[in-house]
C-alpha cells in the first residue's frame, strides 16, 4: 500500500498526540509528536536561567541553538518513542506545568521554527509518517495528502489536561489550567511565524463530544479511503 504523510494540527490538549499515535500504530507508521521538540528546547532554556517571568533571553538561546540535539529514542517497553535533550531523556520533565507555562514564548523563536521545521521534514522524507503539531499542514508538508484539524472547547481540553496532569502526581488547579490552555490558545494562534490555523484543505474535527475509540473508528475509516485513492 503507497505510504503517505497524514498531517494533525489543532489546540492543545485536543487529543492530536493519542489519535495520531494509534493511527500510527494500526498503520505501522512513524509518529512524530512535534510539540514534544519545542517542550524539549523551551527545558533547555528553563535549565540554563533563560527564561525568567516568560521573557526568553533569546541572544544566549540562539548562540547555543546549534548544539541543541534532539532525538526521539524508541522506547520498547512502553511502545512508544521518548524524546531525548543532548542525549538524555526528557519525557517526563517537557510535560510538566512550568513547560507547558513558557513553551509558547520559544515557539514564536523565528530561529527555533526554522531548525524544528527541517528536522520535521527530514523526518518525513520517506512518508508513512503521522505528525502532529500546530503547523504541519500549513508549513512543514503543505503537501501532506491527509490533513486533520482537531478542536475541542476550551473547558474540555482544560478538563482533559487537569486529569492527565492529576494523574501524573502534579499540583494544579483546574484555573490554573484552564488558564494556560486558553493564553496558549491566543499566542499560538495569533504569533507572527506560522500561527496555528486550518489549512485551507484540513478536514476539521471537533471531538468535545466524542469518546476516543468513537474517533479513532472514523478518523481511520478516512484514512483508508484516502491511502487507496493516493
Ligand atoms: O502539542 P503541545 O501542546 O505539546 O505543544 C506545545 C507547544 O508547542 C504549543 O503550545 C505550541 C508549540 N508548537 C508549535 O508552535 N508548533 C508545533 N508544530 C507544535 C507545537
Amino acid at each position: 500500500m503507497k505510504k503517505i504523510i497524514i498531517a494533525i494540527d489543532g489546540y492543545s490538549s485536543t487529543g492530536k498526540s493519542t489519535i495520531a499515535k494509534r493511527l500510527a500504530n494500526a498503520l505501522e507508521y512513524g509518529f512524530i509528536d512535534t510539540g514534544a521538540m519545542y517542550r524539549a528546547v523551551t527545558l533547555f532554556a528553563l535549565n540554563n536561567g533563560w527564561i525568567i517571568d516568560k521573557k526568553v533571553n533569546t541572544e544566549a538561546l540562539l548562540l547555543e541553538l546549534p548544539n541543541i540535539q534532539l532525538k526521539f529514542v524508541p522506547n520498547t517497553e512502553l511502545g512508544k518513542s521518548e524524546m531525548y535533550l543532548n542525549g538524555t531523556n526528557v519525557e517526563t520533565k517537557i510535560r510538566k506545568m512550568e513547560v507547558s507555562e513558557n513553551v509558547s514564548q520559544i515557539a514564536i523563536i523565528k530561529e527555533v521554527r526554522e531548525k524544528l521545521v527541517a528536522l520535521q521534514q527530514e523526518m518525513g522524507l520517506e512518508k508513512g509518517i503521522v505528525m502532529d503539531g500546530r503547523d504541519i499542514g500549513t508549513v512543514v508538508f503543505p503537501d501532506a495528502e491527509l490533513k486533520i484539524f482537531m478542536t475541542a472547547s476550551p473547558k474540555t481540553r482544560a478538563n482533559r489536561r487537569y486529569k492527565e496532569l492529576l494523574d501524573r502526581g502534579d499540583q494544579v488547579t483546574f484555573d490554573e489550567v484552564l488558564k494556560n490552555v486558553r493564553e496558549r490558545d491566543y499566542i499560538d494562534s495569533n504569533r507572527e511565524i506560522s500561527p496555528l490555523k486550518r489549512a485551507s484543505d484540513a478536514i476539521e474535527f471537533d471531538n468535545s463530544d466524542m469518546g476516543l475509540d468513537d474517533q479513532f473508528e472514523r478518523i481511520y475509516n478516512y484514512t483508508l479511503r484516502v491511502i487507496d485513492k493516493s
